[in-house]
């Protein structure tokens, strides 16, 4: 049955008109002549309060119906009457779907984001959770369109994957092989040639390589799929599973790719500042006081860079005393990534060139023979939420490189023909999903940021 979304009536400002809404519950205030039902459908940040009055034939079941239930009221909008304007619903009809006892188990106490994430089947019915979800809607849209507007295409790639892109072994297995009758060749290792793909197959932890082959065929691709880690990090920033935009552009440079992010962060910056104000406020008042402003901040200033040796200076200056020892060579922590974003640069920053040895074997080599073409954009409040580099696209210095580290150029065949056959410079980067729904938004833990995260032990809905 056609009904008006609460959105639709805020934004419009529909009143003095007959209408029906359909929605939750968030709750109901009872009194003799009449009671109150505030209803939210999940399309606003503001819910909307309907007077229902205890001359409808139902109204005794209506005010058993506490927060939870689920309600179609249908009655005149009209503009209430309270010291903020707003527009309430003056109902002269409501049918009950469903009406929930007090087993309901979000309750105005009992909201911590920890007990929230056990109850995630029902967390998008509360503030927080729709506005995270709004956002996080915009975000994706805000991607696509960025990246249409660059002319650049929409790539998928494979899920299912034989190479470690990022070379951490941090995946997971797939596999049809039962796990008690394991098949075995004559030396007694498992033959996975009796495995599904008729070879080792994990889910990817990064659509980069395949990318790269459509980049060097198309200009640019980006992806935005699913992608898993089974790194045993059991942190605010970490999921199993997470959600990453990987664009990948040919004829590029280091430089060209950095730009590119600053860009693109801008735009999703602006697409939240136009299309979700209220869930803006929203955070901005109860989750991070200050995000507006850091946000705005943002917007008008280029994002500063510094390479990796510089930024080593500045953390072995700074008098901090860190946790892990700051000495050039070591990987960054969280903890030196926020330095550098919130309290040196305060603000987004690029470091580019990190040592090669701490990074993966596909990044293009600099003359220094120390050093390669790779940049992490680090933001405060998150640290890490873009890895990128240009590759290396000369055949023999990729050959010695993965030779070093030990990979093997037969299951690498394909990726080196794109340095055989056409090779071009080009470069690409990884955003997380989620690190920037974070950073948008101002939620401090990944967990609230995805549907339904998968982290170390924890695969529940
Ligand atoms: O830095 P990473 O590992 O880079 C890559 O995977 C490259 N292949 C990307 C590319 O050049 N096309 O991951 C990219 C980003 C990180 O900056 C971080 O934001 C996010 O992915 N990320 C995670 N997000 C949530 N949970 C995890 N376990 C993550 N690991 C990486
Ligand atoms: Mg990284």
């Amino acid at each position: 049955m056609s009904y008006l979304k609460i959105k639709e009536i805020f934004e419009k400002n529909i009143v003095d008109q007959d209408a029906t809404i359909k929605g939750w519950v968030k709750s109901l205030r009872k009194n003799k002549a009449f009671s109150f039902v505030v209803l939210n459908d999940g399309t606003s940040q503001k819910d909307i309060q309907v007077v229902v009055d205890s001359s409808l034939p139902n109204y005794e079941e209506v005010i058993k119906c506490n927060t939870g239930s689920s309600l179609s009221l249908t009655g005149k909008l009209v503009e209430s009457q309270g010291k903020v304007k707003s527009i309430e619903m003056q109902a002269s009809e409501a049918v009950i779907y469903s009406q929930t006892d007090e087993n309901y188990p979000i309750q105005k106490k009992k909201t911590s984001f920890e007990f929230l994430r056990e109850v995630a089947h029902l967390r998008p019915r509360t503030n927080t959770f729709g506005a995270v979800t709004r956002v996080r809607h915009r975000l994706a849209m805000a991607t696509h369109n960025f990246f249409d507007s660059k002319g650049y295409y929409y790539l998928n790639t494979p899920i299912v994957t034989g190479l470690d892109c990022e070379g951490a072994g941090e995946m997971f297995r797939v596999s049809t092989l039962h796990l008690n009758e394991l098949p075995k060749d004559d030396k007694g290792n498992i033959d996975f040639e009796r495995d599904y793909f008729g070879k080792e197959t994990f889910l990817n932890v990064s659509g980069q390589l395949e990318a790269e082959a459509y980049a060097v065929g198309m200009g640019g691709v980006y992806t935005f799929g699913p992608t898993f880690r089974s790194e045993n990090s059991n942190t605010p920033r970490h999921l199993a599973e997470f959600w990453m935009i990987e664009p990948e552009v040919a004829f590029a440079e280091l430089e060209d790719v950095a730009k590119l992010a600053d860009e693109y962060i801008k735009y999703m910056i602006n697409e939240v500042f136009t299309h979700c104000p209220n869930e803006l406020d929203f955070f901005n008042q109860r989750i991070e006081k200050g995000l507006i402003d850091r946000l705005e901040k943002v917007k008008n200033a280029p994002f500063q860079q510094v390479t990796y040796t510089e930024a080593i200076d500045i953390l072995q200056k700074s008098g901090k005393n860190f946790e892990f020892k700051v000495e050039w060579g070591v990987d960054l922590q969280t903890e030196h990534e926020r330095f550098l974003s919130e309290e040196h640069f305060k603000g987004p920053v690029v470091v580019t060139d990190y040592p090669r040895d701490i990074k993966a074997f596909y990044m293009k080599q600099n003359d220094d023979g120390k050093t390669v073409r790779a940049m992490d954009v680090l933001v405060p409040g998150v640290g890490e939420i873009i890895g990128g580099s240009q590759r290396e696209d000369d055949l023999t210095k990729l050959q010695a490189r993965m030779k070093e580290m030990g990979l093997s150029e037969k299951d690498y065949w394909w990726y080196l023909d794109l340095r055989k056959y056409g090779s071009v410079p080009h470069a690409g980067f990884g955003l997380g999903f989620e690190r920037a729904v974070m950073y948008l938004t101002g939620m401090s833990n990944i967990r609230d940021v995805i549907p339904f995260p998968r982290t170390p032990k924890n695969a529940e809905f």
